[in-house]
């Protein structure tokens, strides 16, 4: 059977898009800016996205189209047989981040839930009590059935296929998020605190970047990738089911301009939300943002129908980051073994759903799974794929971005060294920051949880 394609640019662009703009937009970009200082951290992190994120979604992409195949065929075609290692490894990264991800993403589907039926106000009088509900929604058997939920939606749409079931999903969901999220913004800027989140939002401090660059420099990496869907052979896969030859860069150029675009004007949402009711930004991790939110859902205007659709579009942000990471895994059995479609889709689905059980039971584990997720397994995988663009396979890389594009000159050539030496080295200085922390993270939090059993 000829391998799929996309129906048209459009559908692989918005795609891409659906993939990058998820969780870690709307869920993750928010409390990290806060943790990290606010504006000083929103300006490293576009250096990031511009400098780094945006080379190495071209080294995926050059390296999908070439190949027309999953990240483990692709490596081995390109480089020698020790290099499908990495490919392993991309698909390892897929099956973990996945199985934590769909439970944060039904985490916001039973607050859409709760919006409708019983809206937010109970945790507003009383923060126990918000807290209290997100205990019961995070763990539990909640927990696991909306778990479950979002799986069998996520298996629905890659059974469907590239053209009826991706490429359909995201021509419905992707301009849903962006009409929503501006939405949510126009009403966020008639609240009365918005001048205040707009200056603690917009104003950097110097200062406090020279300060504290040791923490906010690994967070702006690690958020640019996770972001961007970068490490693990998301923008592999998408881009092998290109089947004519476009022009790479102005699609990325596209692609990171419009995930960069909605991670900032969540911040126009979350903040003045935050402001009004009069909560600090960045004060806690995971479920911080479910108990502040609700808190703010139930003190400013008409927050019943803001946080019904609030965390409405934060949960089909997620679905159309999701079904991008399972198509990662569907396509290796597809390529690589011959199973079909429909059953490696709904195979994957359920050992996925079984992997993320144990973080419905305690979020240590989700802290487990997501730092080693993030701060580990990505920036390795963005790393040996820099190494091995920049280092093994640049001839190819460099003619396969000129395909489409015509002859970049010298251009092509500062791709290949942007990619060859910043790139490393910065990514390889946030994976030494990140295994530093997750050391620490195992010898303490979670040395004292096991302590505590
Ligand atoms: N980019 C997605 C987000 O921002 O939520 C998350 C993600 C998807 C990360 C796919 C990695 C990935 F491969």
């Amino acid at each position: 059977m000829a391998r799929e394609t996309w129906a048209t640019r459009v559908g692989f662009i918005l795609a891409a898009v659906g993939s990058a703009v998820g969780l870690g937009n709307i869920w993750r970009f928010p409390f990290i800016t806060g943790q990290e200082g606010g504006s000083a951290f929103l300006l490293v992190y576009l250096a990031f996205i511009a400098l780094i994120g945006f080379p190495a979604l071209l080294v995926e992409f050059v390296v999908g189209r070439r190949t027309e195949l999953n990240p483990v065929g692709a490596l081995q075609e390109l480089g020698s047989g020790a290099w499908r290692y990495v490919g392993y490894l991309f698909v390892a990264t897929g099956f973990i981040i996945l199985s934590y991800y769909s439970v944060v993403a039904g985490w916001f589907l039973r607050y859409t839930v709760i919006g409708v039926t019983d809206g937010y106000a109970a945790g507003a009088a009383d923060p126990e009590a918000a807290e209290a509900l997100f205990g019961s929604v995070a763990t539990g058997l909640d927990s696991l059935l909306f778990h479950a939920l979002f799986m069998v939606l996520v298996v629905a749409i890659i059974a469907a296929g590239i053209r009826s079931g991706i490429e359909v999903a995201v021509k419905v969901m992707v301009p849903a998020i962006i009409v929503l999220l501006i939405g949510l913004a126009a009403y966020g800027f008639t609240l009365d605190a918005s001048a205040e989140a707009y200056a603690y939002y917009l104003s950097p401090d110097f200062g406090v970047i020279a300060e504290n660059w040791t923490s906010i420099l690994p967070a702006a990496a690690g958020q640019a990738f996770f972001t961007l869907s970068l490490g693990m052979g998301v923008m592999i896969t998408y881009a092998s089911y290109l089947g004519e030859d476009r022009n790479l860069a102005e699609d990325a150029g596209i692609i990171v301009g419009l995930d960069t675009a909605i991670a900032v004007i969540v911040g126009f949402v979350v903040f003045p939300f935050l402001f009004a009711a009069g909560l600090t930004p960045g004060d806690g991790g995971a479920g911080e943002i479910f108990v502040s939110l609700t808190a703010a859902f139930a003190e400013i205007p008409a927050g019943r129908v803001i946080g019904t659709v609030f965390f409405a579009m934060v949960g089909i942000a997620a679905l159309s980051s999701a079904i991008s990471i399972l198509e990662v895994l569907a396509s290796y059995l597809m390529d690589e073994f011959g199973v079909d479609r429909v059953p490696a889709a709904a195979g994957l689905g359920v050992a996925v759903f079984v992997l993320g059980v144990p973080v419905t039971v305690d979020l240590v584990f989700l802290d487990l799974l997501d730092l080693f997720a993030d701060s580990i397994l990505l920036v390795l995988g963005a790393l040996l794929l820099a190494l091995f663009v920049g280092w093994v396979a640049s001839d190819a890389a460099r003619e396969e971005l000129e395909i489409g594009i015509g002859d970049l000159g010298g251009l092509g050539e500062a791709w290949i060294w942007v990619v060859r030496i910043p790139v490393v080295v910065v990514v390889a200085v946030s994976l030494y920051l990140g295994v530093v922390e997750y050391a620490e993270f195992l010898t303490e939090d979670f040395a004292d949880w096991l302590a505590a059993r």
